[in-house]
C-alpha cells in the first residue's frame, strides 16, 4: 500500500493539462502515493446541477489530501442557462465549488507564497534614478483567512424584509432605506475573533519557522472599523507572543500602491479573505504571475493544494498545451511539505529553480509573447516540454546524488 493517498481534482480547462504533469514530477521525485480521481467543476454543474458532487466530498473526507487544478465558473444567469434542460427550474443554484470546499472542510488557512526565482524574466524590476534598474528578489508569503469575510456567502439581491428591518436598526442604513429591493444587493463581511486569531497565529508561526523578520496585517481598520478592526486587534494580541517578530500594519489600498516601491521589505502578510485574495495576486504579479502562483487551503483535517490560476478556457483546447505548469508543480511542492516530505519538496523546487535560471526552456508567459497556437512556433516550450525539463533536472540530481552515495560507499568499503 502506498504511503499517501491524494484525491486529484483536475477540474476544467487547463486544470486537465497541468495536473497530470504535476503527477509525473511527484512520481519522479519518489513520492509514494496513490491517486484517486474526483470530479469537480463546470461539467458537473451542467450535468448534475452541482459543481462539487457529494462523491467528491466523500473522497476528500476519507483521504484528507487533495490536489486541485482549476475550474470554470460563470455568473448566475449564464450558469442557469447552461444547465441540462431537465435540471432547469428545479432549484439548483450555482456556487463556486472551491469556495464550497473551503467552507465544507473548514479550510480556513490559505497560504500563498510569492517568492521570486532568480533568472525569471517575469521578475519585477525597479528603475533607479540614475536610469539603471535593480531586481529586488521578493520573498512574501500571504496568509489569507479563507472561509469568512466578504466571501462568507452571506449575501442577497433584493434582501428579504427581515434583513431590511435588521439593517434599518443601523443609523447608516437610513441612506439606503428607500432603495427598491430589486435595486439593492448586499454582501455581509463576517469576521469572527476565533478565525482572526487563528490566521494571525498561523502567520506568526510560519514567520518563526522560516525566519521572517516581520508579519504585516493588511486590512483597512480606519474605515472598516469593526471587521478590519477585529483582524488588527487579534494580530496585535498574537504578536505579543512573538517578541522577535515585528508586526506591521498596512491598509490594503496603500499596500497595493507601495507594492512596487519596496516589495523586498515584506515577509509574511496576513489578511482577511478578499484582501488576502487581492494582495496575494498583487505580489504574485511581481514573482512570475499566474504561471508561478501556488496555494494551499489548509484545515484541521483536510488540505487541498491548487495553483491560483483559473481554467484559462482560451488555451484549454490547444494541442500541444502551452500553459505554464510551474504553478501546479509548486502547489504539489506545498503538498509535499504539508505531509512532511521535505526533502522531495526541496528537490523539486531546486529543479524548477535550475530550469528557470538556465532559461533554455520557457513557456510563452515567460517569453512575454501572446499565448495561442503560434506561441510554440515562436520558440515557447509546451506544457509537456517544461515538465520534461524539470524532470530531466530532477533525474540528474538523483543520479549525481546516487553517484556521490556510490563514491561514499566505495570509500567506506576501502576503509574496511
Ligand atoms: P485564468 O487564470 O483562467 O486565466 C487568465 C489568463 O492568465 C489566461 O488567459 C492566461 O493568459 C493566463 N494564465 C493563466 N494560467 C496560466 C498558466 N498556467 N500559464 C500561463 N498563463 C496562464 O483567469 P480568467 O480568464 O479570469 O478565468 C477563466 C475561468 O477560470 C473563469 O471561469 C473563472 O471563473 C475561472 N477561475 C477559476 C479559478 C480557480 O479554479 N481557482 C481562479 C480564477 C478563475
Ligand atoms: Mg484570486
Amino acid at each position: 500500500m502506498a504511503k499517501h493517498t491524494v484525491v486529484t481534482m483536475p477540474g476544467d480547462g487547463i486544470g486537465n493539462q497541468v495536473l497530470p504533469e504535476a503527477l509525473r514530477i511527484l512520481k519522479a521525485a519518489g513520492f509514494d502515493a496513490e491517486y484517486v480521481h474526483a470530479d469537480i467543476g463546470w461539467e458537473c454543474w451542467c450535468r448534475e446541477g452541482n459543481a462539487l458532487p457529494q462523491r467528491t466530498v466523500e473522497l476528500l473526507a476519507k483521504h484528507r489530501l487533495g490536489l486541485f487544478g482549476a475550474i470554470t465558473s460563470k455568473p448566475k444567469k449564464e450558469a442557469e442557462a447552461e444547465l441540462r434542460p431537465e435540471l432547469k427550474g428545479k432549484g439548483h443554484s450555482y456556487f463556486s465549488p472551491i469556495v464550497t470546499m473551503r467552507q465544507r472542510f473548514h479550510l480556513d488557512t490559505c497560504i500563498r507564497p510569492c517568492i521570486s526565482f532568480p533568472g525569471n524574466p517575469l521578475n519585477f524590476i525597479r528603475k533607479g534614478t540614475d536610469g539603471g534598474f535593480d531586481e529586488p528578489l521578493v520573498n512574501v508569503v500571504v496568509f489569507r483567512q479563507n472561509t469568512e469575510g466578504l466571501y462568507a456567502g452571506v449575501e442577497w439581491s433584493n434582501p428579504p424584509e427581515q434583513v431590511r428591518a435588521a439593517l434599518a436598526t443601523h443609523p447608516k442604513f437610513k441612506a439606503f432605506a428607500a432603495v427598491a429591493g430589486s435595486d439593492l444587493a448586499i454582501s455581509v463581511r463576517v469576521i469572527t475573533r476565533k478565525a482572526a486569531r487563528k490566521i494571525a497565529t498561523a502567520a506568526f508561526e510560519w514567520a518563526r519557522k522560516y525566519d521572517y523578520k516581520s508579519v504585516t496585517i493588511c486590512e483597512k481598520p480606519n474605515v472598516l472599523r469593526e471587521t478590519s478592526g477585529l483582524m488588527e486587534e487579534e494580530a496585535k494580541a498574537v504578536a505579543k507572543e512573538y517578541p522577535a517578530i515585528a508586526l506591521w500594519s498596512t491598509n490594503i489600498d496603500a499596500q497595493t500602491m507601495w507594492l512596487t516601491k519596496n516589495p523586498e521589505e515584506y515577509g509574511v502578510i496576513v489578511a482577511s479573505n478578499l484582501f488576502g485574495d487581492v494582495i496575494s495576486d498583487a505580489f504574485a504579479g511581481l514573482t512570475g504571475g499566474l504561471g508561478f502562483a501556488a496555494s494551499g487551503n489548509i484545515g484541521d483535517e483536510v488540505a487541498v493544494f491548487e495553483p491560483t490560476h483559473g481554467s484559462a478556457p482560451k488555451y484549454a483546447e490547444l494541442d500541444p498545451p502551452i500553459v505554464n505548469p510551474i504553478a501546479m508543480f509548486l502547489s504539489a511542492v506545498m503538498m509535499l511539505e504539508h505531509v512532511g516530505e521535505i526533502e522531495k519538496a526541496r528537490r523539486i523546487r531546486t529543479a524548477i529553480a535550475a530550469v528557470v535560471k538556465e532559461g533554455k526552456v520557457r513557456t510563452y508567459d515567460m517569453m512575454r509573447i501572446p499565448g495561442g497556437a503560434k506561441a510554440i512556433g515562436q520558440g515557447a516550450a509546451s506544457t509537456v516540454q517544461m515538465t520534461d525539463a524539470v524532470l530531466a533536472t530532477l533525474t540528474q540530481q538523483r543520479n549525481s546524488a546516487d553517484g556521490s552515495n556510490a563514491q561514499r560507499e566505495l570509500a567506506e568499503v576501502g576503509r574496511k
